[in-house]
């Protein structure tokens, strides 16, 4: 299984503060927001991992990380120049990918929660089956999200992104596990009304496919997209109530104390 984490885009969301840098290097708590989504592929027993930044940004991620051996991963990168959306992104790891199953991570996405992880063994199996899978989370605003349509036995019915009248609270979060091939499928896909290659539409070709399944966050388990403002104070605040009770969250690396 390779992990991919997309830490391309613009941040606009977050101007002023990502006009100069990369959201994913700003800090929530103690750590850069990277440290999360690549703690998470690391928890889940992923060692090789491609980290897709834009062109400008790639030295500090660089310096930040390096070949990822302090963190006992082996990790590359990628180069997307134009922020084309999401599955955009994932296209440009083609090579990386090779004839694997992959997970992929959205470099803003904040998980946490032990039972996540298990969801994400399971996925891992269904990947190496042909399966993919999206990982649902219960939202108070779904409006702002893609969100899943489910029956009774679980299975999805729709998926749409952004729907200004949500048929769920169910929101399809950043992370996503694919079966070989997942490039090709891209390849498919034509370019939204804002001119991205979407995920929602990768995902509703499985869907069309019978083969996307859907793993729901149970409720030990955390999400949050700290693309917004709020959202950043939001995770720094649970990362540091976490810390205070003297549990670790994200990526540890060795801390050097002053002389
Ligand atoms: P978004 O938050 O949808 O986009 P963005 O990061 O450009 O931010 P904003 O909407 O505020 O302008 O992206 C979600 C994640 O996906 C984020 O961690 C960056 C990544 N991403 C890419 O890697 N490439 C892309 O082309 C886009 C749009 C996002």
């Amino acid at each position: 299984m390779k992990g991919i984490v997309l830490a391309g885009g613009l941040g606009t969301r977050l101007y002023p503060m990502t006009k100069i840098i990369s959201k994913h290097l700003l800090p929530v708590y103690d750590k850069p927001m990277i440290f999360y989504p690549l703690a998470t592929l690391i928890q889940a027993g992923i060692r090789d991992i491609l980290l897709v930044t834009a062109p400008q940004e790639t030295e500090n991620f660089q310096k930040l990380l390096g070949n990822g051996n302090t963190f006992g991963i082996n990790l590359q990168y990628g180069i997307q120049f134009v922020p084309n959306g999401i599955a955009g992104a994932l296209l440009l790891c083609r090579e990386f990918i090779g004839d694997d199953a992959c997970t992929v991570i959205l470099g803003d996405n904040f998980f946490d929660g032990n039972s996540l992880i298990d969801l994400m063994k399971k996925a891992f199996s269904d990947a190496e089956n042909g399966l993919a899978s999206v990982f649902l989370s219960h939202v108070a605003d779904p409006c702002q999200f893609g969100v899943a349509e489910l029956n009774e036995k679980g299975n999805i019915l729709s998926l749409e992104e952004k729907p200004v009248y949500p048929k769920s609270d169910l929101a399809i979060t950043g992370l996503y596990c694919y079966p070989r091939g997942v490039c090709e499928q891209i390849m498919h896909l034509s370019p939204s009304a804002r001119g991205e290659l979407e995920m929602t539409a990768l995902n509703d070709l499985y869907r069309k496919q019978d083969k996307l399944k859907t793993c729901l966050m149970e409720k030990d388990s955390t999400w949050m997209d700290m693309g917004t403002p709020e959202n950043l104070f939001r995770a720094a605040s649970f990362i540091r109530e976490k810390v205070l009770q003297g549990i670790s969250v994200g990526l540890s690396e060795e801390r050097k104390a002053k002389q």
